[in-house]
């Protein structure tokens, strides 16, 4: 499935209940009128990956607690969307971050330390993507360790009959990690982990702050978030993961230079990614800030030598294969 530019941001987006109206091709669809809705995800010939993603769309138990996350988050504490809509777009781009390093061969934790594949970590960061803020049904203090016990009790199901005991314990062992330390504070030991907290960051675009910006929230955090325009994701001959974020005005900066800056330092996908914020004003783009962090400096340009990565890479691949197809997050 194509992913870019294909999902229409609705203006309830994080709303309640039977609010989102997403057409096809988005990463999200409504089946019918009751609470059950799709994720729509490339699972390629990754026939785990479709297993446990068939479950989670068929799981009306799960989504409704993600629709209890959405009353606590919106409604009572006025944040943006932690619903379904986040978890639908974090997945779509933990998978395409994973993705990329994949062919860049950089190797997951799983590979490296367990000796199960590629396939098994996408199913590890996806059941990240869309368990990690579970706990808020809870409370969002401490939302993180939460959402562990909650996932700890959903994940083993979900995977009954994909994988046999063993592997299911360690699938569920690793997304339990992702889970855990998706906040920024919490160090991390895994490759998955750092996908999943930067997926978690990069559903950064106008419409998931539009609620409480609406609703008069109008701090720092409310209106460089609402300046994002877009967030595209592509690789390049120097990095198999750049994170592109057109603003439509300068204070969107806060979010890459502060916000997002903090949840890639210190995941293993440092020196893997590089962030370019630019600003497109009478189509004209002129760019605010570029950097990559785990490597030479802040600010990197255009032709600087390329950075020394963090996490381990098989040396046999080809990472030069220049890809400008991008992925749109909502
Ligand atoms: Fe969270
Ligand atoms: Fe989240």
């Amino acid at each position: 499935m194509p992913l870019a530019g294909l999902l229409k941001v609705p203006t309830n987006r994080g709303g309640i209940g039977n609010l989102f109206e997403l057409g096809t091709g988005g990463f999200l669809s409504r089946i019918r009128s009751g609470a059950i809705f799709l994720i729509n995800l490339p699972t390629n010939d990754n026939l785990k990956l479709k297993a446990v993603l068939d479950r989670v769309n068929n799981d009306e138990y799960l989504q409704s607690l993600w629709d209890c996350i959405n009353v606590n988050a919106v409604r009572r504490l006025g944040l943006s969307d932690h619903g379904r809509v986040h978890f639908a777009i974090v997945a779509n781009i933990a998978l395409k971050i994973l993705r990329n390093l994949q062919e860049a061969r950089v190797e997951p934790s799983i590979v490296t330390d367990h000796k199960l594949t590629d396939d098994d970590a996408e199913v590890v960061v996806f059941l990240g993507a869309v368990l990690h803020d579970l706990g808020m049904i809870a409370h969002r203090e401490n939302h993180h360790i939460l959402s562990v016990g909650l996932a700890a009790q959903i994940i083993p199901g979900l995977l009954q009959g994909v994988y046999p005991d063993r592997e299911r314990a360690i699938i569920t062992a690793e997304a339990l990690h992702t889970i855990y330390a998706h906040e920024s504070e919490i160090p991390q030991f895994t490759l998955e982990a750092g996908v999943v907290r930067v997926a978690d960051a990069l559903d950064m675009k106008e419409g998931r702050a539009r609620i409480p910006f609406t609703a008069g929230k109008k701090d720092i955090h409310a209106l460089s978030a609402m300046s994002i325009r877009d967030v595209r994701i592509r690789k390049s001959s120097r990095k198999p993961v750049v994170v592109e974020i057109s603003m439509y005005n300068e204070s969107g900066i806060f979010q890459v230079d502060q916000l997002l800056k903090k949840k890639i330092a210190g995941t293993r996908l440092e020196g893997f990614i590089e962030v370019v914020a630019q600003v497109e004003k009478d189509q004209r783009k002129s760019v605010l800030s570029r950097y990559t962090l785990g490597s030479t400096s802040d600010n990197t340009t255009e032709g600087s030598p390329p950075s020394q990565p963090t996490a381990k890479i098989i040396t046999n691949g080809n990472a030069n294969n220049e890809d400008r197809q991008g992925l749109t997050t909502p």
